[in-house]
């Protein structure tokens, strides 16, 4: 592509998507794009408007009238609807109990995935989620799926929220990971799933600097090939 490869990052929750996959983007000047930040955008808005998560024409609507923008910062990105900055909103514990109901609506995913193709199409892109390398960007050059124990998740998830002052007790969190795993990898349409070509990385006992080295040695190895 003419910025440079396409970098799909898959796996369940709390595997260390995001936090590796900005830091790879970084490492090679890529975009970095968030699409769990999309899911999350929608069905914050949706919630916002009391709309109930089985309403799919409803949401369907949202998609189709709002507009969800990345801007990068020193974190990473920042992430508008409708140019409201939802950033720390679409992370509450409500919207991510709920965004796996959102994600499996056909009509959400078909716009998203679109809208994504579109921010990929040049490359020179890192772009984390559950469906990139087997349905969004289905000849991404390089495709990485990040898989970690749900006990190691669950405690990475715990840290997160002290951190936020959050307090839900492991255990909860674990139950949390379990379901909403569950629910991404029956759904019916790009359900979460290791791409036959896909590059698998158990990150349960690694640092995220070794994650990050891992995917950059795949990476120059095709930089190389090419
Ligand atoms: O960061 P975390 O693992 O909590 O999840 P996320 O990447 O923010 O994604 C939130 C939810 O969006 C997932 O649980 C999926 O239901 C949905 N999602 C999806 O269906 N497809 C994607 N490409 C990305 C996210
Ligand atoms: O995006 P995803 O839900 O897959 O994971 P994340 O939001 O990046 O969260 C992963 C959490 O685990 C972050 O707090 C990281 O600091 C931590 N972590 C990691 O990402 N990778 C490791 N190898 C070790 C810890």
């Amino acid at each position: 592509h003419k910025n440079g490869l396409q970098v799909a990052i898959d796996g369940p929750a709390s595997a260390g998507k995001s936090t590796v996959a900005k830091l790879v983007a970084k490492q090679f000047n890529y975009i970095y794009c968030d699409t769990g930040a999309m899911y999350r955008a929608v069905t914050l808005k949706a919630i916002q408007q009391g709309i109930s998560l089985d309403n799919e024409p409803e949401i369907a609507k949202i998609v189709k009238e709002s507009k969800i923008t990345f801007t990068p910062d020193e974190t990473g990105q920042k992430v508008f609807i409708d140019h409201h900055d939802v950033s720390e909103a679409i992370r509450s514990e409500e919207v991510t109990n709920s965004v796996s109901a959102v994600a499996a609506i056909a009509a959400v995913r078909k716009q998203l995935s679109a809208q994504q193709q579109a921010i990929a199409k040049d490359g020179g892109i890192v772009m984390d989620g559950r469906d990139i390398g087997t349905a969004v960007l289905p000849n991404a050059e390089v495709k990485i799926f990040l898989v970690a124990s749900v006990e190691e998740r669950a405690k990475r998830r715990y840290k997160e929220n002290i951190q936020k002052g959050i307090n839900t007790p492991l255990d909860e969190l674990q139950l949390e990971i379990e379901a909403r795993d569950y629910k991404d990898s029956h759904r019916k349409i790009s359900p979460l799933t290791k791409a036959t070509d896909a590059t698998e990385i158990d990150t349960t006992a690694l640092s995220i600097d070794q994650v990050v080295s891992e995917i950059a040695k795949v990476i120059n190895s095709k930089l190389n090939f090419n």
